[in-house]
């Protein structure tokens, strides 16, 4: 069973606190959506692995550690994903960025597949899929099922908010995955949004409406 983390630095609690008011324009909620994916990369990369590395400082000759391990990838479910990427690249700016395009048919909310373009080494990468909102779970867990069909082994998935219904399918679909989630809230209402969630997070990043 995938390990569900909730991020409880208050950094990351005071910020999607802020986002959620319906009074917060496009240009401050995509500032603060990139600080929050920025803390969040650094609480979900806490366990790269690392090894020593010889450094001649100035003064003296050390030991150090740096990164070892399979190289990482980004991949934003779009839109909303997109959000999240430069907050995540200012920590690992190493990382590839793919893309996979996924919207919800508004009547069966059952998500359709429009664009997938990914590093072609994907498969050797440790691959950290975004979107902001977790909520049916249909986007995230079609996009996962995409990266296992080009042979990903390791997948983390990251989102600011997440509805129940929605972590209890990724983690039935997809038990091998970790999920970082910001903040975890009550349930979606009849339109599938999370309640009390922070409205459309595309529209809300791309001043769309
Ligand atoms: N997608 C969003 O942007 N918001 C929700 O509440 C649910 C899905």
């Amino acid at each position: 069973m995938s390990v569900v983390h909730i991020m409880d630095h208050p950094l990351i609690q005071h910020k999607i606190s802020y986002i959620r008011s319906e009074e917060v324009g496009t240009k401050e909620f995509r500032e603060v959506v990139g600080e929050i994916a920025g803390l969040m990369c650094f609480e979900a990369t806490r366990d790269l692995k690392l090894q020593d590395v010889k450094i001649k400082t100035p003064i003296s000759e050390t030991v150090g550690k740096e990164l070892t391990g399979k190289k990482l990838a980004v991949v934003p479910i779009l839109r909303a994903g997109l959000g999240m990427v430069d907050g995540m690249l200012s920590l690992i700016p190493a990382a590839k960025v793919g893309h996979i395009g996924l919207y919800r048919d508004p009547e069966t909310f059952e998500p359709v597949e429009y664009y997938c373009k990914l590093p072609a080494d994907c498969d050797e990468r440790e691959v950290f899929v975004v979107d902001p909102m977790l909520a049916t779970g249909g986007s995230s867990t079609a996009a996962i099922q995409m990266l296992k069909e080009k042979g990903v082994k390791r997948i983390r998935f990251l989102c600011i908010i997440a509805a129940p219904e929605g972590v209890e399918r990724m983690q039935k679909e997809h038990p091998d995955v970790d999920l970082y989630i910001g903040a975890l809230d009550e349930r979606l209402n009849e339109h599938k949004y999370i309640v009390p969630g922070l409205g459309d997070a595309g529209d809300r990043i791309f001043g769309t409406k």
